[in-house]
């Protein structure tokens, strides 16, 4: 005769089996993630229009806004790794990536130059944090945020030392994504964004170069031309905008 302790132990198994496959929900297969947008912020512009920045000067160079893993319509990938969800992974906080010496000092220098926080009220770790945990844990160095960071500095350092766009420039998008792929063999999205109303009203709706987004295929990160030619505030490839 079947002890009925082995019923109830049996019963309970299913019942868990059950809730542990009810709990993963369906997973977008991992094709659906095609590329990076690696996304580069000229801070003057951003600075002008949708940051509240830091008093002292902006920098005068492109730096890093994220690398962000996208499908092949330019949205974000969100659960990435099969059967783990990047919101329910642990979120590093700052005194973390210290204590696990994610970051070495070396690294935290170049992301300090390359990677700062614009914004006049957080540190540059808390925008670390942010985007590793908004798109890092997402991509293909999920497990690994000194890859993840070391490949975006990577990124930044080949792509910017190969532009050359001259601060003050006003332009279509056509012709700037048109010098851009001259440049870095790669079209960009050009984000635009739109300078904030001031006291001399003209200027008020005057369209700015916010970004250069890149596209690298994933993997080898190979750059490749955008399909989208731009984002944000610009309606079209004729619209003029200026690098601040
Ligand atoms: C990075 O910048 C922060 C804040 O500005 C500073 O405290 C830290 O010492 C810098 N790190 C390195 C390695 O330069
Ligand atoms: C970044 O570039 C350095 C120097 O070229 C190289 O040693 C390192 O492996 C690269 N890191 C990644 C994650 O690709
Ligand atoms: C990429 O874009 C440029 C400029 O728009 C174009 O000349 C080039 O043929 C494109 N390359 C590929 C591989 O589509």
């Amino acid at each position: 005769m079947e002890h009925p302790i082995s019923r109830i132990a049996m019963l309970v198994f299913v019942l868990m089996s059950c809730l542990l496959v009810g709990s993963h929900p369906m997973q977008p297969s991992a094709t659906t993630f095609v590329s990076y947008l690696f996304a580069l912020t000229w801070p003057p512009s951003a600075c002008a229009s949708t940051i509240r920045c830091k008093s002292s000067q902006p920098p005068i160079h492109f730096t890093i806004h994220g690398l962000w893993p996208q499908d092949g319509s330019y949205r974000g990938v969100r659960p990435y790794k099969k059967n783990r969800q990047c919101s329910t992974l642990p979120v590093l906080w700052p005194s973390d990536i210290i204590q696990l010496k994610m970051l070495d000092g070396n690294l935290e220098k170049q992301l300090n130059q390359s990677w700062p926080n614009l914004k006049d009220d957080n540190l540059n770790v808390i925008f670390w944090l942010d985007e590793w945990a908004k798109h890092g844990m997402c991509s293909d160095y999920g497990d690994n945020p000194v890859a993840y960071f070391s490949t975006a500095i990577n990124l930044s350092n080949n792509v910017v030392s190969g532009l050359n766009l001259v601060p003050g420039i006003a332009d279509t998008v056509d012709n700037i994504a048109n010098t851009v792929y001259k440049q870095v063999k790669g079209r960009p999205v050009i984000h635009c964004v739109t300078r904030r109303a001031s006291a001399s009203a003209s200027a008020s709706a005057q369209k700015l170069l916010g970004e250069l987004r890149f596209c690298y295929k994933k993997g080898h990160l190979t750059i490749q031309n955008c399909t989208r030619l731009y984002s944000g505030d610009c309606n079209s490839g004729r619209d003029s905008i200026t690098l601040l």
